[in-house]
């Protein structure tokens, strides 16, 4: 073979051993599929959790959590006030009112090493901290897909119990987008 056509060749042979590279369509896609992520991941039944303080936060408005509630070393309350001394593993019924604490399994906030924050952040902000393994406790793609599609505490936001407003989109729309975006290999917008 010429030298001519061997350096496409090793191109296209390189180009292919990265794997499909999603194209450029795929990824205005997958751009357009993370503004509906941001929009979740920043709603306030989310983020009043992930946080970059030492307290929770409460309401659409993201005021501190009342009664010195605190993060904890591992995330569940400081040791003489666990979440779960109020927060069972379900909400309560109805009739205890508007203002009773929620509850899902595992309630509690991200530790203190990993705290998962997203308040504030700008979108390509919030789209690297997602990705971070170092940021968000180790998980790829798949183990965050799995994650925003089962977790209890995630599937919380659309049952949050009282008066509180669930997330905005449908639950099954965000699973489909973060699929879409991940599937395109998380590219992040430019601020
Ligand atoms: C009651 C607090 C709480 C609420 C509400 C909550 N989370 Fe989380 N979230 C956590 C905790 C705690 C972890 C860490 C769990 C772990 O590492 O196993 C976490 C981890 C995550 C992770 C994986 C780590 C990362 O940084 O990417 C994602 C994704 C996530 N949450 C998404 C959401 C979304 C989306 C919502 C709203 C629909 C939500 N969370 C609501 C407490 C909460
Ligand atoms: C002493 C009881 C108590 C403890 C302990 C407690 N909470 Fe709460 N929490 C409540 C009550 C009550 C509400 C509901 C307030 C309302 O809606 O008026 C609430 C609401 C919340 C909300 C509101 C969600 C929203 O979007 O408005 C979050 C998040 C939360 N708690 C997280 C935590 C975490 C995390 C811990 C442990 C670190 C914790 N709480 C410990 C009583 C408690």
């Amino acid at each position: 073979m010429r030298a001519r056509t061997v350096l496409p060749l090793l191109v296209a042979l390189s180009l292919a051993a990265c794997g499909p590279r999603p194209s450029t369509e795929q990824r205005a896609q997958a751009l357009a599929a993370f503004a509906t992520v941001q929009q979740v991941f920043q709603h306030p039944r989310c983020q009043n959790c992930h946080i970059p303080g030492d307290a929770p936060l409460q309401f659409d408005a993201g005021v501190r959590h009342a009664m010195g509630v605190m993060r904890g070393a591992q995330g569940h309350g400081a040791p003489g006030l666990p979440c779960a001394t109020c927060h069972g593993e379900s909400n309560p019924p109805a009739s205890y009112g508007p203002n009773a604490p929620p509850g899902a399994p595992h309630w509690g906030l991200p530790p203190p090493e990993h705290k998962m924050a997203w308040i504030g952040l700008s979108p390509s902000e919030l789209c690297a901290t997602i990705k971070s393994k170092k940021a968000n406790g180790g998980r790829d793609f798949a183990a965050l897909l799995e994650h925003v599609s089962e977790d209890k505490l995630v599937l919380w936001g659309w049952n949050p119990g009282g008066g509180r407003a669930p997330v905005s989109v449908p639950h099954e729309e965000l699973v489909a987008k973060f699929k879409q975006w991940a599937a395109a290999d998380g590219p992040c917008p430019s601020d």
